[in-house]
C-alpha cells in the first residue's frame, strides 16, 4: 500500500508511454456537460494498452468514467489482467491544478482486476497536474479493506492469469 509524488519528467519510460496514452485519449472524451476530460489507459499483462474516456448524457447520472470504459473495453476484448492504469484529466484550460484521484465506484471495479489476493499489483499513475506532479499508487491504498470475491469464496485465479 502506497501513495508517492512524483514529477513526470522523473517517471520511468513504460510509465511515461503509459500516461501518454491516458492524456491522449482525454482529446476522445465525451463530457460536453462538465467539461472535464478524462482519459484512462491500462496496461495489459500481454503489454497491449486499451484506453477508455469518460461517456457523458444528457440525462447525467448515466455518465460512466473512463477508469470503468477502459476496464469494460479491455474485458470486452478478452484482457482481465492487467499491470498498470494511468489517468489523466483535463478541463477547457488544460490539466487541473492538483491531481485527481478516480471515483469509488472505479476504484470497486478497479479492485476486481486488481488481483489483490494474487501475486501481481496494479499500479495507478495519475496525472500530471499543472506543474507535473503524478501520482503513484494502488489500490490497497485507494481502497483499503476492500470487498471483493474471496469474501464470495470465489477462486477466479484463472481469470487473472499472466499469459
Ligand atoms: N470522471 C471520470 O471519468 N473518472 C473519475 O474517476 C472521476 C470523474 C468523469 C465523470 C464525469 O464525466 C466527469 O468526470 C465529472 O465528474
Amino acid at each position: 500500500m502506497s501513495v508517492t509524488r512524483i514529477s513526470y519528467d522523473h517517471l520511468q519510460g513504460r510509465q511515461k508511454q503509459l500516461l501518454d496514452s491516458a492524456i491522449e485519449a482525454t482529446s476522445n472524451s465525451y463530457a460536453p456537460y462538465s467539461r472535464f476530460y478524462v482519459g484512462a489507459a491500462l496496461l495489459t499483462a500481454k503489454k497491449d494498452i486499451i484506453t477508455g474516456v469518460n461517456v457523458e448524457n444528457a440525462s447525467y447520472g448515466l455518465t460512466v468514467c473512463a477508469e470503468r470504459v477502459a476496464i469494460f473495453n479491455a474485458v470486452s476484448q478478452d484482457f482481465k489482467s492487467f499491470e498498470a492504469i494511468a489517468v489523466s484529466i483535463k478541463n477547457d484550460h488544460g490539466f487541473l491544478g492538483e491531481v485527481g484521484y478516480p471515483c469509488g465506484a472505479c476504484r470497486q471495479v478497479l479492485r476486481e482486476f486488481s488481483s489483490l489476493q494474487y501475486d501481481k499489483h496494479l499500479e495507478i499513475i495519475l496525472g500530471p497536474s499543472k506543474t507535473g506532479d503524478v501520482i503513484i499508487t494502488d489500490i490497497a491504498f485507494l481502497l483499503p479493506n476492500s470487498f471483493g470475491l474471496e469474501n464470495l469464496g470465489m477462486d477466479l485465479s484463472r481469470y487473472h492469469e499472466k499469459p
